[in-house]
């Protein structure tokens, strides 16, 4: 709207209305930006879904389909290692989960029927039929009858059909952990546990041929693509328990693979997390592959296990996570600071039952303390001024190697007076391999450093 063609009174009006439009504007901005949630991924917190529900997608992997991304993973429970499902979750960003289902239920029997186990969920949308493939890792609840499973579906959040047991040369592979590789020319890979690689047919149905066979892989492989390089991620084979995941690098899938050494600084246990999946992640016309791990806590998976997310660096035959970021932002994929209103608590006890409480005035609470060996499971709840319980969850402080840093951020409520309290729970992460041998923590204490409250 040009001034020079209005008489005055109007131009008057007519910058009113420009000004009054502007600020509305500037409002919605303002508006728009406090309610928009940030986009930061925080390692080894539970993460809070949609629904206010803790994200619970283990062993998982992420496709990028339709728009948006789709995070598969093993639904677990806090009871018991019995196969609870597949899970879907959907986001714009990467940060925000929204609980789609189940995608793949416990089935009336076999090799995910009750009281089996099923690992390691990966996803693949197959170009050539458009199909939505599954495979995972099927057996017993000793581990003693390992299957490799196919199941198929015609949307990507749909009910899976579970086709059976995959073949090799007419025979089932009986292997354990596994993974999934799409390469740039549509081309499906099955990774195995312990050396092969394997090409499925054109419809992903089946397997064509094996390509390879790593020697000296271990544990679930995770295999990604950069810059014409092959670089496939595997870990020692320790059970729940973290190690050193280490990885290997090819000119092509069929190899020749090369041992390279670790992409984490010895000893971080691979920042206390277990590969299982590499996500290409574009970021201004370059591709960031993007490290998603496990940090398990059994017995109690479904609340206490956590997620690793990290940028990684592959340059050449050089792969690594240079630092570990306890929260980073996804879309400047750059560290994101803590911010907040430190207390500082020295707080520790291994007497079950023992509590410490901490009201806070704001929207969100986060809990700092050591995690180490001889730590177990914390009760963390928060409640309102009238102490109605809003949550309720078992938070794990186990970790092998010491590590001070965020073990719990709350949900973000209406800024209100609210009570955060950190009881023992009397309980630790204990777990036993194949051999009888004993993992996990010798005792019951939480420590708890520090409180951030926003
Ligand atoms: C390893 C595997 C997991 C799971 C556990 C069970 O960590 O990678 O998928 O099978 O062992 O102990």
């Amino acid at each position: 709207m040009s001034e020079q063609r209005y008489p005055v009174g109007i131009q008057t009006f007519s910058k009113i209305i420009e000004e009054g439009l502007a600020y509305i504007f500037i409002s919605i901005i303002l508006i728009t930006n406090s309610a928009v949630a940030e986009n930061v991924i925080r390692n080894g917190v539970p993460w809070f879904d949609t629904d206010g529900n803790i994200v619970n997608a283990h062993g998982a992997c992420i496709v990028e389909d339709g728009g948006k991304f789709w995070l598969f993973g093993e639904y677990k429970s806090d009871e018991s290692n019995a196969f609870p499902g597949f899970g879907c979750y959907s986001s714009p960003d990467l940060v925000n989960w929204k609980f789609e289902r189940v995608v793949l239920p416990v089935q009336p029997d076999g090799i995910l029927g009750p009281d089996r186990v099923g690992e390691r969920v990966k996803v693949m949308r197959c170009p050539y039929t458009g199909e939505y493939v599954m495979f995972m890792h099927a057996d017993d609840m000793k581990y003693k009858d390992p299957n490799i499973g196919i199941a198929v579906c015609d949307r990507i959040d749909g009910d899976y059909q579970l086709l059976g047991t995959i073949e090799y040369n007419g025979e089932p592979i009986k292997r354990w952990d596994m993974g999934t590789f799409q390469d740039e020319d549509g081309t499906g890979y099955l990774l195995i546990h312990h050396g092969p690689i394997y090409r499925l047919s054109k419809d992903y149905r089946s397997i064509e041929a094996q390509v390879a066979d790593i020697k000296g892989m271990g544990e679930s492989p995770a295999m990604f693509k950069k810059d014409g390089i092959y670089y496939l991620l595997t870990s020692h084979t320790t059970s729940w328990e973290r190690n050193d995941n280490y990885y290997y690098t090819a000119p092509l899938p069929e190899g020749p693979w090369e041992k390279q050494g670790l992409f984490c600084p010895e000893g971080s246990l691979t920042y206390n997390s277990q590969c299982t999946f590499v996500f290409p992640l574009k970021k201004d016309g370059d591709v960031i592959p993007m490290y998603m791990g496990d940090r398990w806590s059994f017995p109690h998976q479904a609340s206490a296990a956590t997620y690793v997310w990290l940028p990684m660096k592959a340059e050449g035959t050089k792969l690594s996570i240079p630092e570990y970021w306890e929260a980073w932002d996804i879309d400047s994929v750059s560290v994101s600071e803590q911010k907040g209103v430190s207390s500082t608590h020295s707080w520790s006890s291994n007497t079950p039952g023992d509590k410490l409480t901490v009201p806070f005035k704001g929207k969100r609470i986060s809990v700092v303390g050591k995690s180490d060996a001889r730590s177990g499971y914390a009760w963390i709840r928060i409640k309102d001024k009238e102490g109605s319980l809003l949550h309720n969850s078992l938070v794990d402080f186990y970790s092998k190697v010491e590590d001070e840093g965020p073990r719990f951020v709350s949900k973000t409520y209406p800024k209100d007076e609210y009570i955060l309290e950190v009881e023992v729970a009397g309980e630790n992460p204990v777990w036993f391999n194949k051999r009888g041998d004993r993992f996990g923590s010798t005792d019951f204490f939480v420590n708890v450093a520090e409180t951030i409250t926003e």
